[in-house]
């Protein structure tokens, strides 16, 4: 039994496909008020060093769904690794929580979490990775194609933590990963290594040329240009994204089933146009929604059920 989900890593492919196929029969039974509650009594401490709406509204609400609780500790109060120790401050929450979710920059703080206390801990963005994303990401793809084997993923914008866990997703479940980005911002050379190495059919590429790199995508995805704790970068970095905007040229060039995803927030007229995101835009709010979802189905294996298996 896995007690955590910090990182797509840590699962095999049977138990990534469970949770999605799960995830979507459980999203039918809620959207019909027949979900279950078995998170009676029970809390979620929410730890946010960063801003955030979706994922802090939808495991708030996933817990609420689910008949339990959440509480919200944002770092200007509880000052994780400043005012108190990671280990403390994980034994204390063990003490009076039942799991943990913590939206940290360093990837090690939410590990260490984990490994201090003996509660779930889910990692809800960290400059590394964004597990939860890229699994309802799945989860919608899955629900717009019927299947995800043998799709193109292209992610058009910053080698970043969404993107890291977009590729391994999508090494894992059997799609083709493409990246689109500048150069010296892809993923590290390492990660596409590992990557490789634990799945050797794994089909990663890097593609420069955003024109070439949508070619043949199933699902064209972005993200800011700027990730939260990158700010000074802002002038620098719009600068050097510039040529990889997801708008109406860009999307001439890719199959017309094509769709578009954004994790959310959007900075339209950077990665983005108006007219980009309003004509997906039924794909891109449906996909914030899965959050939920997902988040939901999570919350009830890791600590209704134990863990997963
Ligand atoms: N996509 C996402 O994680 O959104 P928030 O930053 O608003 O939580
Ligand atoms: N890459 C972005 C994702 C926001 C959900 C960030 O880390 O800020």
């Amino acid at each position: 039994m896995i007690k955590d989900f910090i990182t797509l890593e840590q699962f095999n492919t049977g138990q990534l496909e469970n949770l999605i196929e799960r995830t979507i029969a459980d999203k039918k039974l809620y959207l019909a008020g027949k979900g279950s509650a078995p998170l009676t009594r029970q809390t979620l401490a929410m730890i946010f060093e960063k801003p955030s709406l979706r994922t802090r509204v939808s495991f708030e609400v996933a817990m609420t769904q689910l008949g339990g609780a959440a509480t919200y500790l944002d770092q200007t109060s509880i000052g994780l690794g400043t005012r108190e120790s990671a280990s403390d401050t994980a034994c204390v929450l063990a003490k009076m929580c039942d799991g943990i979710m913590a939206r940290t920059f360093s990837h090690k703080m939410v590990e260490d979490l984990a490994k201090y206390s003996d509660i779930p801990v889910v990692n809800g963005l960290t400059d590394y990775s964004h597990p939860c994303q890229a699994m309802a990401d799945m989860v919608t793809v899955h629900e717009h194609f019927g299947k995800l084997k043998g799709k193109t993923l292209t992610f058009v914008g910053d080698g970043n933590n969404v993107a890291r866990s977009l590729a391994t997703a999508c090494a894992k479940l059997g799609m083709r990963f493409i990246l689109s980005c500048p150069h010296n911002y892809e993923l590290e050379e390492k990660f596409f290594e590992d990557l490789l190495d634990k799945h050797p059919k794994a089909d990663s590429l890097v593609l420069h040329e955003p024109g070439l790199a949508v070619k043949e995508a199933d699902v064209i995805y972005t993200d800011t240009w700027i990730s939260m704790g990158q700010e000074e970068e802002k002038s620098k970095r719009l600068h050097i994204f510039r040529n990889y905007q997801v708008n109406a040229q860009l999307l001439s060039l890719a199959p017309k089933h094509a769709i578009v995803l954004h994790c959310l927030p959007a900075y339209r007229d950077y990665e983005i146009t108006d007219e980009a995101f309003d004509a997906n835009a039924t794909h891109i709010f449906n996909e914030a929604e899965n959050r939920l979802h997902f988040q939901r189905t999570l919350l009830n294996v890791l600590m209704a059920e134990g863990g997963i298996e």
